[in-house]
């Protein structure tokens, strides 16, 4: 009778009420959700922008959204158990034990939220139950982004038990989606896979605990009525804000509509809601472009510069690292060669890596040391203080290597808290490269990790970088301290609330994040660090793939590209392969030849005079190299009067890269003259390109440029400069 009572008074208010369209806007697309005449939250567009907002009130009835059995397949934030047929966005049991949810529109208000931002958050209710779901939409008017998450809150008698709850409840129309995923492992990250969504469900999602990438990354690309392409046709890219499990579901519906249900993975991660608290959900990030995948890329890196990465607009250092040279076999005076050695290449900082601390466990291998932060004192008899100090003295900042989350079982951090370890009481032990994952979710944890990273800065205030790493992923997910099924969400929310705090008291280091390679990019961490490791395999050969995947996503101001040995490959291709982002070396620098040495010293001052337009130009992804022997990227800058162009040889086969077309450059103004020099060349190298011509710039995008990439010259990098 209670149910019936509530449920008509619900019905009497909406049947009066006239429906409500609720457009969330950037300058140029457009999320449209209508609340329907039961009071239920509806997507009726979501794509490019009308001209005319008042036609949005067309949209039912001409396109198939709203029939059929269920009335939820375009439910803006779908509930479970009560009417909807279809995977839902969120699922509880209320404190009744009452297993299901319907929600109705109860208000929404749009206001800005800083320069080109806007907010829009709608409140949605149980009729039956004090259950509150806000939806919330950031919008980024310029940037054509928009980050979606949503609040969940209820003030029943006793807890509720949460089974699902989405950031984003996404609906498209087309005739086809062509859906390009992402997955990988060590040395092999981001692998893309482009397949045509057939009827049913598609899910892509990761358990690893610690990280959400490694054999699947939190983001994807969705093209509609074609496969996706780099400069036209709509696609939407979305990537979750989060480190760890993560769960993607792309279902066709018998409309054949599909719907994106996107958030943190509920494997294993019912959540238990106290009466009075909030549970927010981590926002699902997502552009919608109709100019494929370029125009999506663009507007991704220019959002993270803008808004999320530090110092997203500002500059980066290049760096030597000693990983690649020594791996855990240094002394100090062999690190003060290499500061030496640094300061002769001429970077701007040394990055001392792994293996500098542990006494009573040295660690001298990965399998010891791991949570005992203090200096080694037979490696580093002096400490830290003392290698800040000579660093400065040869000229170069130094910057160190932590992995604070984790432990080593051989380690006195482990025999003095064992309960600070995740791990299952009765099951042997389990570790990822000899170590175990410390129990973020317990606040005692968080002040250590906490700890470790302020006594360094605290001892060593001139410290100038930090690279942070996690290697392992959670065995045996099991809390000490915390519900069990909490332990996936708080670790990460602990781990976040660290890094909040981190950054609270020191706001501008530069920060690398790193996760046994690339096994943790996602704009949820890059929330806090200024830089992204994108994979231990550095070999140039591979490097250019995996850059150019991650670049769908990530801008090139973040992404760490070292130069080592790996693969082998001439100094000159490695380096061009590594300006495509942030330049660092890895390299014992003594090796180099004279030759070497010299052009690699030239190459970073070039680096100095190109990098602007590399961290804050757009990407044009010109040719591919998973579809072309030359595979080509161009920055141009905002103001169109610089470009750079690079270009590489990706086949070895006999005259591959010669007799090609001309590479089409984009982005440039036509009316403006452009003049081509080839910059990046080896000590003595002749160019080819004839650098006294000028090109109009509808010349260099209609007919384009012939960078004459050959077995010979399998790198070639050109600057792209306004005629004065
Ligand atoms: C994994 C990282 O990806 C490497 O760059 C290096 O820092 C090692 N860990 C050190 O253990």
């Amino acid at each position: 009778m209670r149910f019936l009572l509530a449920l008509l008074v619900v019905a009497t208010v909406s049947a009066a009420a006239a429906p409500i369209d609720i457009p969330i806007e950037t300058n140029r697309t457009a999320l449209v959700l209508r609340v329907d005449a039961d009071g239920h939250l509806m997507t009726v567009h979501h794509g490019k922008r009308l001209q005319q907002a008042a036609e949005y009130g067309r949209l039912p009835g001409i396109t198939h959204l709203n029939e059929g059995y269920s009335e939820y397949y375009n439910s803006a934030y779908t509930p479970a158990g009560s009417r909807s047929l279809l995977e839902p966005a969120v699922q509880a049991t209320h404190a009744d034990g009452n297993p299901s949810i319907d929600l109705v529109y109860m208000r929404h208000e749009t206001k800005p939220a800083g320069a080109g931002v806007t907010l829009t958050t709608i409140s949605l209710k149980d009729p039956q139950y004090p259950f509150e779901v806000t939806l919330n939409f950031r919008a980024y008017q310029n940037e054509d982004v928009v980050e979606s998450w949503s609040t969940i809150r209820h003030s029943e008698k006793k807890d509720i038990r949460l089974q699902k709850y989405a950031s984003a409840n996404l609906y498209l129309s087309a005739h086809q989606y062509y859906l390009t995923h992402y997955h990988g492992n060590w040395a092999s990250e981001v692998r893309p896979e482009e397949t045509a969504l057939t009827a049913g469900m598609k899910v892509l999602d990761s358990k690893l605990g610690t990280r959400a990438q490694m054999l699947q990354s939190p983001m994807f690309v969705l093209s509609l009525n074609q496969p996706a392409q780099e400069e036209q046709g709509d696609v939407l890219a979305g990537t979750l804000a989060w480190s760890g499990n993560f769960q993607f579901q792309f279902e066709l519906d018998p409309y054949h509509n599909l719907r994106v249900l996107a958030g943190i993975n509920p494997y294993a991660s019912e959540y238990t809601l106290e009466p009075g608290r909030d549970f927010t959900t981590p926002a699902l990030i997502y552009t919608y472009s109709d100019q494929g995948t370029g125009g999506a890329s663009r507007s991704l890196h220019r959002w993270a510069r803008n808004h999320r990465i530090p110092q997203g607009k500002g500059d980066r250092l290049t760096l030597l690292n000693n990983w690649e040279a020594t791996q855990f076999n240094f002394d100090e005076s062999r690190l003060v060669d290499l500061f030496n050695d640094g300061k002769k290449l001429g970077v701007d900082l040394f990055l001392l890596d792994d293996g500098w601390f542990g006494n009573t466990f040295p660690r001298n291998s990965d399998n010891a040391g791991l949570g005992d932060w203090q200096e080694n004192k037979a490696k580093l008899p002096h400490g830290l203080g003392y290698l800040v100090q000579k660093a400065e003295a040869a000229g170069v900042k130094f910057g160190i290597w932590i992995e604070p989350e984790m432990v080593n079982p051989k380690s006195e951090l482990y025999t003095k808290h064992p309960d600070w370890v995740i791990k299952l009481p009765n099951r042997p032990d389990a570790v990822f490269r000899n170590q175990q994952v410390l129990d973020l979710s317990n606040p005692k944890v968080q002040a250590f990790v906490y700890g470790v990273v302020d006594n360094l800065f605290t001892k060593n205030p001139k410290l100038a970088y930090i690279k942070w790493d996690c290697n392992a992923v959670i065995y045996n997910a099991y809390s000490a301290v915390n519900p069990t099924s909490h332990l996936y969400v708080d670790y990460v929310r602990g781990l976040y609330q660290v890094l909040e705090r981190l950054r609270a008291k020191y706001p501008t280091v530069p920060m690398m994040l790193c996760s046994g390679g690339g096994a943790r990019v996602d704009y949820g961490a890059l929330k806090y660090f200024t830089e992204y490791w994108p994979s231990d395999n550095t070999s140039p050969a591979e490097r250019l793939f995996i850059q150019y995947n991650y670049s769908m996503f990530f801008p090139a101001i973040a992404s760490c590209n070292h130069i080592t040995d790996w693969g082998n490959f001439p100094i000159k291709f490695r380096t061009d392969v590594a300006m495509m982002g942030k330049l660092g070396y890895d390299i014992v620098v003594n090796n180099l030849s004279a030759n070497d040495l010299a052009f690699s010293q030239q190459a970073l001052k070039t680096y100095e005079r190109l990098k602007p337009v590399i961290y804050q130009g757009d990407l044009f992804r010109l040719q591919s190299p998973y579809t072309n022997d030359i595979a080509s990227v161009l920055y141009v800058s905002e103001k169109q009067d610089k470009a750079v162009l690079f270009a590489y040889l990706v086949n070895s086969r006999f005259k591959a890269g010669s007799e090609l077309p001309p590479i089409r450059l984009r982005g440039l103004q036509p009316g403006k003259r452009y003049t081509v020099q080839e910059t990046n060349l080896m000590p003595g190298a002749k160019s080819p390109i004839n650098n006294t011509l000028t090109y109009s710039g509808d010349f260099l995008m209609t007919i384009g440029l012939n960078p004459v990439v050959n077995d010979r010259r399998t790198s070639v990098v050109l600057e792209i400069s306004e005629a004065l």
